[in-house]
């Protein structure tokens, strides 16, 4: 037979508001019952909080007031370490459940026990308390007569955007440093820039160099802003690996920017991604047309024509790039990795039908061979310590599938290319432009799941464009806070280490609210997005204290 029961309370440490200054004990004791007995020592540790279930007759003795977070957002920190001590040979379900019907009950955590075995239980979440709610702790199964529990260092963390508290932002250049932070973990920590509106000001060059390593374009490093958009009027004569002789366009009139941009950098002592060569989007359409025609109907080229235009492209940009180091930085490479195709995977891949169909690449080769082609043509032209990266995003849909779906997509297509003799991958770049709820972080079906499976395939991984939208959910600013430094505890814990694939950097795309894509996204016409670091008067939001405290914890 089950006997449900429920119990709880003791020495609570309430740590509320979003830079957590104030600090408010609870102590909640059911001493009629004499259910739970405080301050005891066991296993030579002292504060242990003992409840004897057998005392027991409610099913809530004690429980653990939300009261004062009643109708408010809160982000829910929750740890404690728990023993089971029973007679009964089963492991115990042990759960701790906000009583939170309108929100659905949730669980901040549920794990079966070992006996007489200490155990950190822990979780976290972020809901709207309808009213005053209690957190209280369950166990499923468990002979209440010979059941003993046993908690220590309970911490319920309780912050909110709204919990009275006036919050004071640091400016970006008082606060700690991202990169100083996190270059213990990583090879370098990044930030995505556009030139126009930010990199080309000299207050963001300070900002972007106190904080980041590398600068990954907005868009300058695209083909549609390296051919500038127009068609070529002027050409010269190319001979493909392949001997296919054809006309390419004399010039890339976008370098000249390119070439300002990889200035500042080096003036800033910045490192960069280079982003990217291969891709269905901002990359002209007259550039897969016979004739370079911009006619709407003018003919695809056949595939040999397109295999060494596709040369010619990677290899003009290596050469502009290795002319500019020779020329500027004694030779050292300011771009220290490549996105040589990027968003190449069908969003409803298939096992057998992978490849993405819209896009012009596609319309000319029906399948993966110019994905497979640009890592031969990139390992052929980019110095060998230069990274090649297959970029994408949604990298871990379908991540629990054992075919098809992009996740199982993309370690096919790693697989190809570390198949082809003269071709090289080094990197899988996950875009991660993610959602405060999507997807789960850890777990089964998780961003974990694929990271961990790409890393096991021989490749690094780089977090590439990383952005929390808050999607249709209202913004706060602890629940991003809250997101990022779960998103940092993950990469750090995945981290690359000596001799051992792993992350080896991570990007946030964009700098500010105000700047970042996506609030030009159909998508969210009239629904506000506040994914990033930096408000738009550039200090930092609660999210910059995430990421440093998911560093310094990970110590
Ligand atoms: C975005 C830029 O941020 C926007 O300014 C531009 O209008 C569209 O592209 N995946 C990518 C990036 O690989 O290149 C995209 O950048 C965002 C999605």
């Amino acid at each position: 037979m089950k006997k449900i029961l429920s119990i709880a309370g003791l020495a609570i440490l309430f740590l509320f508001s979003v830079n957590a200054q104030t600090t408010v004990s609870i102590t909640q004791i059911d001493n009629e019952k004499k259910v739970i007995s405080y301050n005891k020592k066991v296993d030579g540790f002292k504060d242990v909080t003992i409840i004897d279930c057998k005392k027991s007759t409610a099913r809530n003795p004690v429980s653990i007031s939300l009261a004062q977070f009643a109708d408010k957002d809160v982000q829910i920190d929750f740890k404690c370490q728990v023993k089971i001590e029973t007679t009964s040979t089963d492991k115990s379900l042990i759960t701790w459940t906000i009583d939170d019907f309108k929100a659905g009950m949730p669980e901040l955590a549920s794990e079966k026990l070992p006996i007489n075995k200490w155990v950190t239980m822990k979780g976290s979440t972020f809901l709207h308390l309808t009213g005053k709610r209690t957190l209280y702790i369950s166990g499923y199964g468990i002979n209440k007569e010979t059941t003993k529990i046993y908690l220590r260092d309970l911490e319920v963390k309780v912050s909110g955007d709204d919990l009275g508290n006036t919050q004071v932002l640091t400016p970006w250049l008082e606060g700690p440093s991202l990169k100083e932070a996190l270059n213990p973990y990583f090879d370098y920590f990044g930030i995505a820039v556009t030139w126009q509106e930010e990199f080309s000001k000299p207050n963001i060059q300070k900002g972007i160099a106190y904080h980041a390593d590398s600068i990954t374009t907005g868009n300058e490093f695209k083909p549609d802003f390296t051919f500038r958009w127009g068609a070529p009027k002027n050409f010269v004569n190319f001979t493909g690996e392949n001997g296919k002789k054809i006309q390419v366009p004399a010039n890339l009139p976008g370098l000249a920017t390119c070439a300002s941009i990889m200035e500042t950098a080096k003036k800033n002592n910045l490192e960069m991604r280079g982003h990217v060569l291969v891709w269905h989007s901002q990359t002209p359409k007259w550039f897969f047309k016979e004739n370079y025609s911009t006619a709407e109907n003018a003919n695809y080229v056949d595939k040999e024509t397109m295999n060494a235009r596709q040369e010619w492209y990677i290899k003009t940009m290596m050469d502009f790039v290795a002319d500019w180091e020779k020329n500027n930085n004694d030779g050292k490479h300011i771009i220290k990795t490549w996105d040589v195709v990027n968003e190449a995977i069908s969003d409803n891949a298939s096992d057998l039908k992978w490849v993405r169909e819209n896009s012009n690449w596609y319309e000319i080769y029906h399948n993966e061979e110019f994905i497979i082609n640009a890592f031969r043509y990139a390992n052929k032209y980019a110095p060998k310590d230069v990274l090649l990266a297959y970029n994408d995003y949604n990298c871990y849909s379908g991540s629990a599938q054992e075919k098809g779906g992009k996740t199982n997509s993309i370690l096919k297509l790693v697989d190809a290319i570390q198949k082809t003799p003269d071709a090289r991958i080094d990197v899988v770049g996950m875009q991660s432009h993610v959602q405060i709820g999507y997807p789960n972080v850890t777990g089964k079906d998780s961003f974990e799941t694929a990271l961990q499976k790409f890393i096991a395939k021989g490749v690094d991984v780089q977090i590439t464009e990383l952005d929390i939208a808050n999607g249709d959910q209202p913004y706060s600013a602890t629940r991003l806070k809250a997101k990022y430094k779960e998103y940092f505890e993950l990469f750090i814990r995945n981290r690359k280490t000596p001799g051992k694939h792993g992350v080896s950097g991570v990007t946030v795309w964009g700098i500010t609210d105000n700047g970042t894509w996506l609030n030009a996204l159909e998508q969210y016409k009239n629904k506000k997005q506040y994914p990033l670091l930096f408000t738009a008067d550039f200090k930092n939001k609660p999210a910059v204290d995430g990421i440093i405290e998911a560093a310094n914890e990970a110590k």
